[in-house]
């Protein structure tokens, strides 16, 4: 088998608690509560599961991390943000499977003591809100969630908090913040949220894919999971797969499939018959990757080793007629608008960059502009107090290392 989130997909009212039984749902909850919370952790570590919301941290040693915290508050996040443009895999997950994510999130209450979780979920998702709440009110009714789930003794509450659009949002601590009414602005690190989080509470905090994936690990056993995958054994990963393909759609595919396969079977190739061009294979913070670079694996190091990131697993697909100098345009225009301010070398340098983008593409870029983004994109990384730093840089100086001719071209000298 190599779906796991997908496998019931096509499944009608799935979203409703008697359906999601029907499927097997829950029983992973109440095997999970008939274990120890320790042995609990010990089966998502032994998984392998690393978190699927861009850094890979393994959730297991995350969870152990929290034990020792098991006398005070521990508060479990679920990061629903989905700001990471080209990503659309969590929706899909909240809006056709939301018991899933529940079932994942109670279970690793139980195993890091929380009886407080959040799911922080993405301002324009107001739809897949409703259908969450629906499903925490039929979990609740069933004894699924809330007090003494399943006459357990734990008991354990979920709250939802819409964002407003903020892409910095889904930054662990910006989230945290924000969910304590606050500005949206990440905290310097650390202390990371499993010592000081929420309140300044132990915190946990995963993407709603990383959740999803407990129920199946605890049901099948951590060697169903890492049975799965090319040569990683990672499990599967989600793809949102965009732009000039002609199957766009969400994909599950083993981790370690090569992009050239995700792009070429499931997606069905470059529409129209056109040539490729070049594809971002992490939502778009990821570094792009030239035609000649897709036999790459779609997993965490093989990525890193091609200087890019698996990220979100949103793949944007560019055609040969893609202009690389337009793309940059609306890539700088985003992470300007994005930068929360906090940080003056982001605050500043994203729109210096955006202005020398823009000119360039207006025909009034002069010949020293691509060293000067390139020094900028130097400068801004490592000298801000969260990764976007890192996300509102790499793209943009790959863009121009790779397809610098294009960007040539432009100049008015
Ligand atoms: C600028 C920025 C935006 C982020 N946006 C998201 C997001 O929308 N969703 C998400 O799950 N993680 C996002 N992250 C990663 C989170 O900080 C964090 O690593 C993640 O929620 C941890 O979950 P995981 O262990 O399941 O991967 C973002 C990170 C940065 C730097």
């Amino acid at each position: 088998m190599n779906e796991i989130l997908l496998r019931n997909r096509g499944t009608a009212n799935l979203h409703t608690i008697s359906v999601y039984r029907e499927q097997g749902g829950y029983r992973a909850l109440e095997k999970a509560l008939s274990l120890q919370p320790d042995d609990v952790i010990s089966i998502v570590q032994e998984s392998g599961l690393r978190g699927r919301g861009g850094a890979g941290f393994p959730a297991g040693a995350k969870w152990r991390l929290l034990t020792r915290y098991r006398v005070k508050t521990v508060y479990l996040i679920c990061n629903a943000d989905e700001g990471e443009p080209g990503t659309f895999k969590d929706r899909y997950i909240m809006e056709f499977d939301p018991h899933c994510l529940i079932e994942g999130m109670t279970i690793a209450a139980y195993a890091t003591g929380a009886h407080h979780g959040f799911i922080y979920i993405r301002g324009e998702y107001d739809w897949i809100e409703r259908v969450l709440e629906l499903a925490l009110a039929e979990a609740r009714t069933e004894g699924m969630l809330g007090h003494s789930i399943m006459g357990s003794g734990f008991s354990f509450y979920i709250d939802i908090y819409r964002g407003a659009g903020s892409y910095v949002c889904g930054e662990e601590t910006a989230l945290i913040e924000s969910l304590e009414g606050k500005a949206g602005r990440p905290r310097l690190k650390p202390p990371f949220p499993a010592a000081s989080g929420l309140y300044g509470e132990p915190t946990v905090i995963h993407n709603v894919t990383t959740l999803s994936f407990i129920p199946f690990i605890i049901i099948n056993g951590p060697d169903a999971f890492k049975g799965i995958g090319k040569n990683r054994k990672e499990g599967t990963k989600l793809f949102g797969i965009s732009g000039h393909v002609n199957r766009p759609g969400l994909y599950e595919y083993p981790m370690g499939t090569a992009l050239r396969e995700l792009i070429y079977e499931a997606a069905g190739g470059v529409r129209d018959g056109k040539g490729l061009k070049a594809v971002i294979p992490g939502g778009l913070s990821a570094p792009l990757l030239r035609a000649d670079e897709i036999d790459v694996e779609m997993d965490f190091p093989s990525l890193n080793a091609a200087g890019t990131m698996l990220g979100s697993g949103g793949i944007i697909v560019l055609d040969e007629d893609t202009s690389i100098p337009r793309m940059a345009q609306k890539a700088a225009a985003f992470y300007a608008h994005e930068s929360c301010g906090q940080c003056t070398p982001c605050r500043e340098g994203t729109h210096m960059i955006k202005f020398l983008i823009d000119r360039i593409n207006e025909g009034q870029g002069t010949g020293t502009d691509l060293e000067h983004i390139l020094k900028l994109c130097r400068y801004i990384r490592g000298s801000t107090i969260c990764a976007f730093g890192i996300a509102a840089t790499m793209p943009i100086a790959a863009m121009i290392v790779k397809f610098r001719s294009e960007f040539e071209a432009l100049l008015r000298s």
